[in-house]
């Protein structure tokens, strides 16, 4: 009897033990950087030879070279995206790179918008340039890499809402391809053009481009991801960016008054031209449906059309916590 016990506390002590050892395993499993050496594999689609066209985006360099704000005295460099926060983005750079006289301009973030205060003054085309000006290692250094970005999806409706409908609302053309409204034949005829970039058989560039290439085409991400901190786009930067952003800003050691400046304009100077729960954006969102593709696929569907979209797959290395596409 005495030894049965002992048994079955034995066996409740493995049991103890083989959970805690399994949760630590979720944990760890969970915690782990979606960004790996593997992660390309993630996006192997089952169908049509989007693989193929993956690994040639991927292997791209001269896309987009475009947007590196950079702060010297904090050491942080920012890749701004267009549809990702890229107003605010610019704002906070242009901020951090001379308080003193950005307070001074009485500017706000949101300003940014229809002229840039620090143009031509913490810009850079490509990573590549910031590392030479400033002389940044690849190895070890106290420089702070960072981009924000959104789900690929949210991101290309809101481009759409704002290239396609708001443009033409306003002043009642749109180049959008020729296609009018209809966010099918956009996504199809924007597919194809990136499509023939990226194979080098077109290097025109539409007023589009900028809005809808991938985000992972941006800063020379083929070759710096390693180096970068993606910082979650969140309509409402209370929820979700600024508390990693901020957390990026500690670190680079930013003072407390500045981040204040700076989380000030973010949560309450709200971008005036975001699409952010704008009628024309429910409307898209309401009336076609925009799945995202459990089995890497890649594909979107609207109202029942099913277009591919592998050049987006990439972005799945972004780290996008509620995307599946
Ligand atoms: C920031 O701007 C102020 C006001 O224009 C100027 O006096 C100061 O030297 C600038 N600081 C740096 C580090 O450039
Ligand atoms: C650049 O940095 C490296 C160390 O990271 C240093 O050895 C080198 O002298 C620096 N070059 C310049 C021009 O400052
Ligand atoms: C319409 O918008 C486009 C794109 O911003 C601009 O280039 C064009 O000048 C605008 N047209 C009018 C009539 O405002
Ligand atoms: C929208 O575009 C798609 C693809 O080009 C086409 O098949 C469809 O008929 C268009 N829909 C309308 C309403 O024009």
């Amino acid at each position: 009897m005495f030894s049965s016990q002992t048994n079955s506390m034995l066996a409740a002590k493995v049991i103890i033990l083989l959970v805690v050892i399994t949760g630590v395993y979720i944990i760890l499993l969970i915690s782990r950087p979606v960004i790996h050496e593997n992660s390309t594999m993630l996006v192997a689609p089952k169908s049509r030879n989007v693989r193929e066209e993956q690994i040639r985006l991927f292997a791209l360099n001269e896309i987009v070279k475009a947007n590196s704000h950079v702060s010297p005295q904090y050491k942080m460099v920012n890749c701004v995206v267009q549809k990702s926060m890229s107003t605010m983005m610019t704002g906070a750079m242009c901020y951090l790179y001379n308080e003193t006289q950005y307070e001074q301009s009485g500017r706000n973030f949101d300003d940014e918008f229809s002229g840039r205060f620090c143009k031509d003054t913490n810009e850079f085309k490509s990573v590549t340039g910031v590392r030479e000006a400033f002389n940044i290692s690849y190895v070890k250094t106290d420089w702070s890499f960072s981009m924000v970005t959104r789900d690929p999806i949210d991101r290309f409706v809101s481009g759409f809402v704002d290239r396609c409908v708001r443009l033409q609302q306003r002043n009642g053309t749109t180049q959008c391809n020729g296609c009018g409204l209809n966010m099918t034949c956009f996504i199809e005829t924007e597919y194809k053009h990136l499509m023939e970039i990226s194979f080098k058989r077109k290097t025109h560039r539409t007023m589009e481009d900028a809005h809808f290439f991938p985000q992972v085409w941006h800063c020379d991400l083929n070759e710096e991801v390693e180096f970068f901190e993606f910082i979650q786009y969140s309509s409402n930067a209370d929820d979700n960016l600024m508390p990693q952003f901020d957390d990026l800003l500690q670190r680079q050691k930013v003072p407390r008054r500045s981040r204040d400046f700076i989380r000030n304009q973010l949560v309450y100077q709200k971008s005036s031209h975001s699409t952010t729960g704008t009628p024309a954006k429910r409307f898209y969102y309401s009336r076609q449906v925009l799945k995202k593709n459990q089995g890497f696929d890649c594909v979107f569907q609207i109202d029942e059309v099913t277009v591919p979209i592998g050049v987006y797959c990439q972005d799945v290395l972004l780290r996008f916590p509620s995307v599946s596409l």
